[in-house]
């Protein structure tokens, strides 16, 4: 018999993760934290009051999604939080093979997750998955970032679909769609950008998130001004609002150089 409240968060190691991991431990929950560096899990373990472990894993490695795939089958958590995952700016063809990491994180890991979660979850009767997407899954596409963009469209698609397919069958699981636009994390190093409007924090980020939740909004925006950017694109023709993307990402990469 499992006693434990686990909420797993991939992606903990840094930023929405672990702010995640921070709120959901003052909830009361269990928290297992999923990254690559473990000195930074241990780092947001310290910063924990509650339970919780750590597990050191690349998701761009088959093998490795497969321990934590078992270890949800056994621990039987409540709650999944999809969270890991990476973009890189620059220009499609000048990308190299290693950048299809990016693929494998961003929607072939949270792909394998939600489905051996999903089932699990519905096995033992109940749970929530929330999917982190970003408000580029959103929007047509991304030149000068186009397989990022493409990555979270992927997230986003499958995320409503499935939302859908659970709604439909009166499913005892939920899951949901996070959907940020910028937010102050480590994201933009990584990326190599600079946002053109400004972040918001990641505590504002899953603050707003856990809230969604909890009103069972599918699909959530956290920022208001994202969220109305997102409203008026839907009134200028599509090839407009691709010029415009590709406008304002090709401004950041000018001023990295
Ligand atoms: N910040 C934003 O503006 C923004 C906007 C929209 C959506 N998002 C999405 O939010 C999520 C979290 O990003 P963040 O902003 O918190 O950025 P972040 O601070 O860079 O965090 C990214 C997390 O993903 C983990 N990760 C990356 N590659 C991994 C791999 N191969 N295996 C396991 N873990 C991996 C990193 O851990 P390790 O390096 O330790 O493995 C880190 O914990 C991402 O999916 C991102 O696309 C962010």
């Amino acid at each position: 018999m499992n006693h434990r409240k686990w909420a797993v968060i991939t992606g903990a190691s840094s930023g929405i993760g672990a702010e995640f991991a921070k709120q959901l431990s003052a909830d009361g929950y269990d928290i297992l934290l999923v990254a690559r560096r473990q000195d930074r899990l241990m780092e947001v373990q310290s910063s924990l009051n509650g339970h919780s472990e750590i597990l050191v894993c690349n998701l761009a490695e088959q093998q490795e999604i497969r321990q934590l795939t078992e270890w949800i089958w056994k621990n039987q958590p409540v709650l999944l939080i999809n969270n890991a995952g990476f973009g890189k700016c620059g220009e499609f063809a000048q990308s190299s093979v290693p950048d299809s990491d990016m693929i494998r994180v961003n929607v072939c890991a949270a792909h394998d997750l939600t489905l051996e979660t999903l089932r699990m979850m519905e096995e033992q009767g109940c749970g929530n998955i929330l999917n982190v997407a970003s408000s580029a899954g959103l929007l047509p596409c991304g030149p000068y970032m186009a397989d990022y963009y493409a990555t979270k469209a992927f997230v986003t698609s499958m995320t409503m679909g499935i939302a859908e397919e659970l709604r439909r069958k009166r499913s005892p699981v939920r899951i949901f769609c996070l959907c940020p636009g910028p937010v102050d994390t480590e994201f933009n190093e990584v990326a190599q950008v600079r946002f053109s409007i400004p972040g918001i924090t990641a505590e504002q980020c899953v603050r707003t998130a856990i809230r969604g939740m909890q009103r069972k909004n599918v699909l959530i925006v956290p920022s208001a001004l994202v969220r109305t950017g997102l409203f008026l694109q839907k009134f200028v023709p599509r090839e407009l609002v691709i010029r415009i993307v590709a406008r304002s990402q090709k401004r950041k990469l000018a001023s990295d150089r």
